[in-house]
């Protein structure tokens, strides 16, 4: 069976890494349309060495022999084009946040949650850069521990925020400081506000990552909280997880649990400042976790340091692999 695959939003940042992703990978393809707006209709992008021309999203876009299509130009362009793509048979994996809460779309995570894949509508969200990283970390404790409570704290890049937050960045490295992105300068900053505020006073990422995690989890009960910072990094979010367990553990079981986890890469030698770094992490696929120690002041507890690149595995890698399972299936 042939494989043609669209790529919407090609021109964007998480766009150009599916392309790159999709080489990587060697994923396999017959034939690749790219779209974004009006704006970018006729420029050329490559992937696999060919060149392919952008052409503007439009109703007709999905009229095509298309299987997949993997969609990242925002919340209201999925909103509008997913279900069009969907109604015509093209299997979509969305980047956005529009459909990851739709108790009829799966929010899928490979290494956690390939069996939700079996029931959905040719819709399949991709989670929140930060909530990918972080469930990957904590499946194995859960399978094999239980989970009690979570406590992530994260330390965000930003390339999260799209070409406005680099520049931001970049600039304000330079001395000048613009506000194009957050409400204050990220150079030398650290920002406590990751999207808007919320009534309950937690913002949006942090109830992203509350939620998600929950349904990627497959468990209601699990009790989580958040806070999530904006850092003056350009790639890679850290984050410190704080994690009560159900069962008690010892420390090196569990170092050995990630060392033998998919998708993981343990980096915990801490006598030779060896742990896992934004700048190591950058360009990877994987989620490197590290800082693996006792919780003392709680029973069960444990703390974690999981690190991942948010444009990779917080956004391409993890759609191209949900892609690569459902070509699979075909
Ligand atoms: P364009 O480059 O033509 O504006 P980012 O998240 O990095 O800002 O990228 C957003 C991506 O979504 C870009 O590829 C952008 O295309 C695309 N995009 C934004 N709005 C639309 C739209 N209404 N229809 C199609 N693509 C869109």
């Amino acid at each position: 069976k042939k494989i043609n695959i669209a790529v919407v939003g090609a021109t964007g940042m998480v766009g150009r890494n599916f392309l790159q992703v999709l080489e990587d990978r060697d994923f396999p393809f017959d034939n690749l349309y790219c779209f974004a707006s009006e704006r970018s209709a006729g420029q050329i992008l490559t992937c696999k060495g060919k060149e392919y021309v952008v052409e503007p999203l439009n109703e007709q876009s999905f009229d095509r022999d298309i299987q997949i299509a993997l969609f990242s130009a925002g919340g209201d362009t999925s909103l509008k084009y997913s279900p069009i793509a969907a109604s015509k048979g093209v299997i979509v994996v969305d980047n956005s946040s529009a459909f990851r809460m739709d108790p009829e779309v799966p929010l899928v995570v490979p290494e956690v949650n390939p069996e939700a894949l079996e029931n959905h509508k040719n819709i399949i969200a991709n989670p929140n850069c930060s909530t990918i990283q972080a469930v990957v970390a904590l499946k194995p404790l859960y399978d094999k521990y239980g989970i009690e409570r979570v406590v992530y704290s994260t330390y965000q890049a930003v390339s999260g925020s799209g070409v406005k937050g680099m520049t931001d960045l970049e600039e304000g490295l330079k001395g000048n400081h613009l506000k194009k992105a957050y409400p204050h300068p990220i150079a030398g900053n650290c920002l406590p506000q990751i999207d808007v505020f919320l009534d309950n006073g937690y913002t949006k990422e942090e109830m992203k990552m509350i939620d998600e995690s929950k349904k990627i989890m497959n468990d209601q009960s699990l009790r989580i909280t958040a806070t999530t910072v904006r850092v003056p990094i350009f790639y890679s979010h850290s984050e410190s997880i704080n994690v009560e367990l159900k069962k008690p553990f010892e420390v090196e079981d569990v170092k050995a649990l990630f060392a033998s986890s998919p998708g993981i890469v343990l980096q915990d030698d801490p006598a030779n400042s060896v742990y896992p770094l934004a700048s190591e992490a950058a360009g990877k696929d994987l989620v490197y976790v590290g800082r693996v120690r006792r919780d003392f002041s709680v029973e069960n507890g444990l703390n974690l340091w999981v690190v991942a690149d948010n444009t990779r595995k917080g956004a391409a890698t993890n759609a191209v692999q949900i892609a690569e399972l459902l070509v699979n299936r075909f």
